[in-house]
């Protein structure tokens, strides 16, 4: 569903992700991973159309997305979940979710994806007026999320699931996150954290210092030697 082909992003004159060629299949979970510095989050802002720069073909459904503009890309049905949650601090769970709703124009469709967003995370339901700036990272988390879910999105891309979270939490939002798959939306998961990265996708992508240089299903990529000896620790 989504495909990219040769994609080089970055800003002005910086280019830090070159010749990048990628493809997230129908209710399909790839990981994305890669050291600090590597292009992993400038890769989702090009497929979100927020890189400063960008060349090389992004299709999605057989639509080319080069040249739409970031609100254009979430009506196509592509959300991004972005590195460090972004949460407007001092506004409820059920306003910040409703940020992520903009496009969305029916009172109907907006409360049947707030309900959507409820029931995968009860933990929101909960807390909805409580101001997200005093929630737990997990529930931070799960906030970022929710709002992605409210724009009703076919592909959700999510940067950095697990940073700076508990392994209980992390465990917690990976089966929500297999919940979510199984609604149908795909998603594009930049994750550090290796072993969650394998356990929840079915392909994966390593992205060195701005290039792929490493593709294959999650089983093969936990046997591949420099990803053992960089990501695994073995
Ligand atoms: N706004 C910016 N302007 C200029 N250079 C930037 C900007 N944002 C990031 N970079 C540079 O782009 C490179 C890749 O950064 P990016 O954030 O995409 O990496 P990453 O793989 O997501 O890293 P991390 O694992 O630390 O999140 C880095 O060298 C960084 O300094
Ligand atoms: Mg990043």
């Amino acid at each position: 569903m989504l495909r990219l082909t040769n994609v080089s992003a970055g800003y002005g004159q910086i280019q830090v992700v070159r010749d990048v060629s990628l493809d997230v299949g129908e209710q399909e979970i790839v990981c994305l991973i890669g050291s600090n510095g590597a292009g992993k989050t400038t890769l989702l802002r090009a497929i979100s159309g927020i890189a400063p720069f960008c060349v090389g073909t992004i299709e999605f459904n057989g639509e080319d997305l080069s040249d739409l503009p970031g609100h254009e890309i979430v009506t196509r049905g592509i959300a991004h979940v972005p590195e460090g949650r972004r949460l407007f601090r001092t506004m409820s769970i059920r306003d910040n979710l409703l940020m992520g709703a903009f496009r969305r124009r029916s009172a109907s469709e907006i409360k049947h994806n707030l309900d959507r967003v409820y029931h995968l995370f009860p933990r929101l339901a909960e807390r909805r007026d409580q101001a997200a700036g005093t929630l737990s990272g997990g529930e931070q988390q799960m906030c970022a999320i929710g709002r992605g879910l409210m724009s009703e999105p076919k592909l959700i891309l999510i940067d950095e699931l697990s940073l700076g979270l508990a392994p209980q939490v992390v465990d917690n939002l990976a089966k929500t996150l297999l919940h979510i798959r199984d609604l149908g939306i795909s998603i594009l998961l930049v994750e550090q954290d290796v072993e969650i990265a394998f356990e929840l996708a079915s392909r994966g992508f390593l992205l060195d210092s701005g290039q792929i240089t490493v593709v294959g299903t999650t089983a093969e990529l936990a046997e591949n030697p420099q990803i053992k000896l960089a990501y695994i620790g073995a």
